[in-house]
């Protein structure tokens, strides 16, 4: 089995990139399925990654620049169902917190659709606290909202809600 490559889907880069970044996304997130006009849009404010194994993309990551006081970012993983369980998820997920430290993130949030046990599992298994569930407009699922509760590498301290607000739906 080939290694996990990173690419970033950028608005200037090849067109392959965020059709397999948006592919991914609306396969995990149906209930909130994005345009190529929305993934571009969200390409020029976001960090997106697709993961490939060889030529197939297996998962993609969001991060949503730090922002409020306490420097928040969100940071999204997701692997397709059939790529599960063999830890690409956990090197997604790594990969897309070390960009969030380099942004200057103070703190992590990510959120879950609800429906999406292995991702609630899984956020919870790297440290993440639930601090929010709601329904958006139309939809049925809720989605959670979750906060990485375990202090920095660096030793910063651990903090409570953080004035900007929760990190909202994904994408
Ligand atoms: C969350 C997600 C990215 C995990 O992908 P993955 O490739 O299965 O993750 P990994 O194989 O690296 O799993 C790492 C660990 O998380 C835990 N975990 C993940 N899924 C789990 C499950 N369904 N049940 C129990 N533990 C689970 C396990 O401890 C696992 O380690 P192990 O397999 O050695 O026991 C994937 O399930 C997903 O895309 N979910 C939907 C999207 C989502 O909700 N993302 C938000 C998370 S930030």
């Amino acid at each position: 089995m080939s290694e996990l490559r990173f690419e970033a889907a950028a608005p200037d880069g090849p067109a392959a990139l965020p059709a397999d970044w948006r592919r991914i996304h609306n396969l995990i997130i149906p209930t909130a399925p994005l345009s190529a006009a929305d993934v571009r849009e969200r390409a020029g404010r976001n960090r997106l990654v697709v993961a490939y194994l060889g030529a197939t993309a297996v998962g993609c990551s969001t991060v949503r620049p730090p922002a409020g006081n306490p420097a928040a970012a969100t940071v999204i993983a997701r692997i397709l169902p059939e790529f599960r369980r063999r830890g690409h998820g956990h090197r997604l997920y790594q990969h897309a917190l070390a960009t969030a430290r380099e942004m200057g993130a103070d703190e992590i949030d990510t959120v879950v659709l609800a429906a999406n046990a292995d991702g609630l599992i899984f956020a919870r298994h790297h440290g993440f606290v639930e601090i929010e569930r709601y329904v958006l407009p139309g939809d049925t699922i809720p989605f959670v909202d979750l906060r990485l509760a375990v202090k920095k590498p660096d030793g910063g301290p651990d903090r409570g809600p953080h004035p900007a607000g929760p990190p909202g739906p994904p994408g």
